[in-house]
C-alpha cells in the first residue's frame, strides 16, 4: 500500500470494497474501486445570482491552496448535481437524456463523480492534477462527441460552475486546448469525449 495525501483538505470518507475507513486527509491507494463520500452540497445561500453573475470572469492565476470538500461538493452539484426528486439534473439536458459525466482530476488520480451518490469514485490513478498547471482542481467535462448537444450540456456546466466560484471568490478558467491529456488514462465510455478542462483554484 502507497499511502498518499488526498489534494483536498479536512477529512474523508472512502468506502472501498464495502467497508467504510475514516481517515484525516490521507488513505493509501488500492487497485480496488475507490469511493470518496463528499459532504452534502450546500443548495441553499451563496452570492445573490445577479452579484454572480457581475462578477464572473476567467482568473488564469490561482493558488495552490486547497479547496475544501464543501466546495468540492457545491462544485460538483453545480455542474452536473441532482435538484430535484425525479433525478433531473442542474443542467438542461436534451430529451433529459443526462449524456454527461464530470471528472474530476486531482494528484491522487481521475475521479468520476457519481451524483446519486454524492460521491467521487476513482477511474485513474495517474497524477492528473500536474498536466493542467498549478490548480489545485480541474473537472473535465464529456458528452456525446457525435451530437451538438453534447457541448450545450458542458457549456451549461461550465456556466453554472463559473457562477458559484463567481459567488464565492473562486478564481476559475474553462479551456478547450488540452483538453485530450488525460484521453488514454481515462476510460472514456464510447462514443463520449472531453470538450472542456476547467480549472479552479483560489486567485492569487
Ligand atoms: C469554449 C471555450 C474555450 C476556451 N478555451 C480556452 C483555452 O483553450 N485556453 C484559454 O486560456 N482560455 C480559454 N477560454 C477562456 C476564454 O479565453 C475567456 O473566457 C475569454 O478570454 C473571455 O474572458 P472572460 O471569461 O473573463 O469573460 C475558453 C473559453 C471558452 C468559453
Amino acid at each position: 500500500m502507497k499511502p498518499y495525501t488526498l489534494a483536498l483538505s479536512l477529512s474523508l470518507v472512502i468506502v472501498t470494497a464495502g467497508a467504510t475507513v475514516f481517515t484525516s486527509g490521507s488513505f493509501a491507494a488500492e487497485p480496488a474501486e475507490k469511493r470518496i463520500v463528499l459532504p452534502q452540497p450546500a443548495v441553499s445561500g451563496g452570492a445573490p445570482l445577479m452579484d454572480a453573475m457581475s462578477r464572473r470572469k476567467t482568473t488564469r492565476n490561482v493558488s495552490e491552496k486547497q479547496i475544501s470538500q464543501q466546495d468540492l461538493s457545491n462544485l460538483l452539484w453545480s455542474a452536473w448535481g441532482i435538484n430535484r426528486p425525479d433525478g433531473k439534473r442542474t443542467v438542461p439536458t436534451a430529451r433529459n437524456r443526462q449524456e454527461a459525466i464530470v471528472y474530476v482530476a486531482l494528484k491522487e488520480g481521475v475521479w468520476r463523480y457519481d451524483a446519486a451518490g454524492n460521491a467521487l469514485v476513482q477511474v485513474a490513478e495517474t497524477d492528473a492534477a500536474s498536466r493542467f498547471g498549478a490548480a489545485p482542481l480541474t473537472l473535465l467535462y464529456a458528452g456525446r462527441a457525435d451530437d451538438d448537444a453534447g457541448g450545450m450540456h458542458v457549456g451549461s456546466m461550465y456556466q453554472n460552475v463559473g457562477l458559484y466560484c463567481a459567488a464565492v471568490g473562486l478564481g476559475n478558467v474553462v479551456k478547450s486546448s488540452g483538453r485530450d491529456a488525460l484521453n488514454t488514462a481515462i476510460n472514456l465510455p464510447s462514443g463520449y469525449k472531453i470538450y472542456i478542462i476547467h480549472s479552479i483554484g483560489w486567485p492569487k
